[in-house]
């Protein structure tokens, strides 16, 4: 089958963009979503891959190479997706295998926690292949169980959110073993597939300058608090599991003058007046979308101002965003407006990003999705 495609869309897929829009599609056939299909411009073949009328992204890219989708195309893909991995064997035993388009394989999340995968399928082309990647998954990594995660997001693609064991079983709880820290888990409930594996580079480097008081804001399972190992510590979060986790967590890694503030990290902020030598902001994506970027900007700099106004002299601020309309370049023009309403400097200490389980591949721009900076205040200039 053939999709014939736009200008701008051709534009975009020779620079190996992957995404194709509704309105960037010229002509289709009658078909089933997530089918595989043709994409052309002009007559001539550009790229293989997903076809689903129904999504905004209407067409993924698979490869630009004219090639048979087929078991044998799955199998050689999460081969080499899973041997670029090996490397985090020597730091933990928790990973993302796959993950996505970063992996050029649309639609497939997987993360492994041991001896147990957790799967997300989140395009209709990709969801159309389950059993063919649960064989796959089998074979390659001889898992104890496979459960897949139902991602909202399958509604945009016209799919039903399932949470289900695809195969064998799979623990409820799991400790993530990682550089020597351990985190407990939900691999059925919880967030995203489980933990924040990506954070996992940024723990430890911001881990590293937890001194005298860090307060951990948005904290989830209390993964930076944990790594910074303070002499006192404190966890705000929202989420009634996530602060029965990082209970727990604290127990695991033996930190015990700790507080857990279960509260809106907003209304935290209006009554703290306790003062911290580390101070971190992980907070959720507040623009998905470009058209939030107001809201969300207004949102950190709430966030950045209030934490500058409990954070020592030399105390280090660390921000992340995770969402792709909230860039580095956005942080660090908060920060310094923040900065000037507070009276001190900021040195930029580390740029951070996701880590390298979660690919940032240079043609896919938003496959950089989580941004940060770790900053260090000064009072004297
Ligand atoms: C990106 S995650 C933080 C990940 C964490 N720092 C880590 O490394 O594992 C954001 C967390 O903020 C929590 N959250 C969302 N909105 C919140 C709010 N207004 N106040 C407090 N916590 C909130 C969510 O429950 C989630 O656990």
């Amino acid at each position: 089958m053939r999709v014939e495609i736009k200008k701008e869309a051709y534009e975009k897929l020779k620079r190996h963009f992957p995404w194709i829009y509704q309105n960037e599609i010229l002509k289709a056939p009658k078909c089933d979503s997530g089918s595989v299909v043709d994409f052309v411009y002009k007559g001539e073949f550009i790229a293989v891959g997903f076809f689903n009328p129904k999504s905004k992204i209407a067409g993924r890219v698979l490869s630009f190479k004219k090639v048979l989708i087929d078991r044998g195309f799955f199998e050689e893909r999460i081969k080499k997706a899973a041997k670029k991995r090996e490397i985090f064997k020597k730091i933990t035993n928790s990973y993302r295998l796959i993950h996505s388009e970063a992996d050029f394989l649309p639609g497939l999340i997987v993360d492994r926690y041991g001896d147990n995968l957790v799967v997300s399928f989140t395009t209709a082309g990709m969801d159309n292949f389950k059993g063919v990647i649960v064989e796959i998954l089998i074979d390659i990594l001889a898992p104890k169980g496979i459960y897949e995660k139902g991602d909202k997001i399958r509604q945009k693609e016209g799919l039903e959110v399932i949470s289900q064991t695809l195969y064998g079983e799979v623990d409820d709880e799991f400790v993530i073993k990682e550089n020597g820290k351990k985190f407990l888990t939900y691999l059925k409930e919880g967030q995203k597939t489980g933990f924040f594996l990506d954070q996992r580079k940024n723990r430890k480097i911001v881990g590293k300058y937890g001194g005298e008081k860090t307060l951990d804001l948005f904290a989830n399972a209390g993964g930076f608090g944990i790594y910074a190992n303070a002499s006192f510590t404190k966890f705000v979060e929202i989420s009634p599991l996530a602060c029965s986790l990082i209970e727990r967590n604290c127990e695991l890694n033996n930190l015990d003058n700790y507080e857990i503030v279960r509260e809106d990290v907003f209304k935290f902020l209006e009554k703290e007046k306790e003062k911290y030598d580390l101070i971190i902001v992980d907070p959720p994506a507040f623009a998905k979308t470009k058209a939030a970027k107001k809201g969300a900007i207004r949102g950190w700099k709430y966030l950045i101002v209030n934490s500058l106004k409990l954070l020592e002299d030399g105390g280090y601020l660390a921000l992340f965003s995770c969402s792709y309309s909230v860039s580095e370049k956005d942080l660090l023009d908060l920060a310094l407006s923040s900065s000037l309403i507070e009276g001190c400097e900021l040195e930029v200490v580390e740029f951070l990003k996701q880590d390298t389980d979660h690919p940032y591949i240079l043609s896919i721009p938003n496959s950089l999705y989580l941004r940060g900076v770790l900053l260090r205040r000064i009072d004297e200039a």
